[in-house]
C-alpha cells in the first residue's frame, strides 16, 4: 500500500513511473462482451436480479464448468458474487466458527489471511519454497491438518507466483485430502485460462470426484476476460454450502450488477478466440521479464506456469547499500528503492507472506517491461556491498 501510494504521488508529480503492481490485464474487455452489456441496458435488464445470480448466468456457469472442467453442477449449486473475492469472503464468513483453522499456502494472495481473520478463523500458514516451485507439498499439507482444520485454500495458477499444479502434483494433494474428510477444499481457479507451454490446468473436484462434495470451486471473469471492473465472480459447490453463502450475500450486497451479469453470459458462452492472442502475448512478456530479471546480478527468477506474475528472489541484495547510504534489509526497502531510483512500482514479497522476494505483474506493454527491467538493472548495479 505504501509503495502504491508513493507511486501515485510520484506520477502526480509528473514522474514517469512504470507500474508493475496491478493485478489486472492491460487488455480491454472484448467488444462482443461490451455489446452484450449495452443490449442488456437497452432491454431493461437494469433491475434487481435473484441475489445469487440470474438464471441465464447460472446456466452459462454450469455449462462452462461442464465444458472446461467436466464438472456437473446444477444452478442451485452456483452463487454469482461481486467478484470472486466476495464469494471467497462469504464462504469463509458463512462457515468458520471462532478458532477454526484455514490452511493458507505461502506465498498467498493478500486477501486470504485477512478474510479468514475477519471471519474469526485462524490462518495456518504453510510455506512452499522457491525450490518447491512455490507449490504446497503433500507432506506439509498433511502435517498442517488438525481436528480444527475447516478449509485448505488452493490457488492454481497462483497469485503472486504464477505457479500451477500439474495433474500429478494436484493428485498428491487430493490423496492427502481424501484421508481427512473433515477438511474442505477451496479451489481458486481465477487464472485457469492464463497458462503457458502447454500446461494442463486441473482443479480438485474434477481430478478427484470423491472430493466434489466438499469442494468449493471458485472462478470469475476478471482476469481471463479483462473484466476486473465489472465485478463478476462465482462459486460452485454442494447446495448445503451454497445456500448460506447466497443467504449472506442476499442480506448484505444483494445481486452483482445486472448488466455485468448479462455481459458475463456472453463472456462465458461467446467466442474465446481473443485468448489465442492474449495468452501468447502474456507468455512472451513472461519470457522477457524472466530473462531480463535473471540477467541482473542478485536476482533469481523462476519461470512460472501461468497467471501474469513473476516472483523473483532478491534476498542476495539484502545488506547492500544504496547510493544515498541506506542499507537494504528487506523487500519493502528494495521496492521503495526501485520506486525512487528506477521509477518502477512492484510489490514486496512480505505482502504475500514471503520475505526475500517481490512480485512483478507483467500485464503491461513489452516496451514498458523492457524499460522497467533496464531501469531495475541499473538501479541494482548501483547497490554496493
Ligand atoms: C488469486 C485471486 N483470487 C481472487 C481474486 C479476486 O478477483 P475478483 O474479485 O476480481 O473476481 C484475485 C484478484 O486479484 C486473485 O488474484
Amino acid at each position: 500500500m505504501a509503495v502504491t501510494a508513493k507511486a501515485a504521488e510520484l506520477k502526480a508529480a509528473g514522474h514517469d513511473v512504470i507500474g508493475l503492481a496491478a493485478g489486472e490485464p492491460d487488455f480491454d474487455t472484448p467488444q462482443h462482451i461490451k455489446q452484450a452489456a449495452i443490449r442488456a441496458m437497452e432491454q431493461g435488464k437494469t433491475k434487481y436480479t435473484p441475489a445469487d445470480g440470474t438464471a441465464e448466468l447460472k446456466a452459462a456457469i454450469c455449462a462452462k464448468l461442464k465444458r472446461d472442467n467436466g464438472l456437473d453442477y446444477t444452478p442451485k449449486q452456483v452463487v454469482v458474487g461481486n467478484g470472486a473475492k466476495q464469494v471467497i469472503f462469504n464462504a469463509l464468513l458463512a462457515t468458520l466458527n471462532p478458532g477454526d483453522e484455514v490452511i493458507v499456502p505461502v506465498p498467498y494472495w493478500v486477501s486470504y489471511p485477512d478474510m479468514v481473520q475477519i471471519a474469526e478463523g485462524v490462518p495456518v500458514f504453510v510455506t512452499a519454497t522457491a525450490a518447491q516451485g512455490f507449490k504446497l507439498q503433500p507432506q506439509a499439507l498433511e502435517a498442517a491438518i488438525t481436528p480444527k482444520t475447516r478449509w485448505v485454500i488452493l490457488n492454481s495458477p497462483s497469485n503472486p507466483t504464477g505457479a500451477g499444479y500439474s495433474r500429478e502434483q494436484m493428485r498428491a494433494l487430493c490423496d492427502v485430502l481424501l484421508r481427512h474428510p473433515h477438511v474442505w477444499i477451496m479451489a481458486d481457479d481465477i487464472y485457469e485460462y492464463i497458462v503457458y507451454d502447454g500446461f494442463e490446468f486441473t482443479t480438485p473436484a474434477q481430478l478427484e470426484p470423491a472430493l466434489y462434495d466438499r469442494t468449493l470451486t471458485i472462478n470469475g471473469v476478471s482476469k481471463a476476460y479483462a473484466m476486473t471492473g465489472w465485478r463478476i465472480g462465482y462459486g460452485a459447490g454442494p447446495e448445503s454450502l451454497m445456500k448460506p453463502i447466497a443467504s449472506l450475500q442476499s442480506h448484505s450486497t444483494s445481486n452483482a450488477c445486472s448488466i455485468s451479469q448479462a455481459a458475463t453470459v456472453e463472456a462465458l458462452n461467446g467466442p474465446h478466440d481473443f485468448l489465442k492472442t492474449w495468452v501468447p502475448d502474456f507468455q512472451k512478456r513472461r519470457d522477457i521479464v524472466v530473462e531480463k530479471l535473471n540477467a541482473i546480478e542478485g536476482i533469481v527468477c523462476a519461470k512460472p506456469e501461468g497467471a501474469f506474475y513473476v516472483f523473483p528472489d532478491c534476498s542476495a541484495l539484502f545488506g547492500k547499500r544504496t547510493p544515498a547510504g541506506k542499507t537494504i534489509t528487506n523487500s519493502n526497502e528494495l521496492m521503495a528503492y526501485y520506486l525512487e531510483e528506477a521509477l518502477c512500482a512492484a510489490v514486496a514479497g512480505s505482502a504475500f507472506g514471503m520475505e526475500g522476494f517481490f512480485r512483478i505483474s507483467y500485464a503491461t506493454s513489452e516496451k514498458a517491461l523492457h524499460a522497467a527491467c533496464e531501469r531495475m538493472a541499473q538501479a541494482t548495479a548501483k547497490l554496493v556491498s
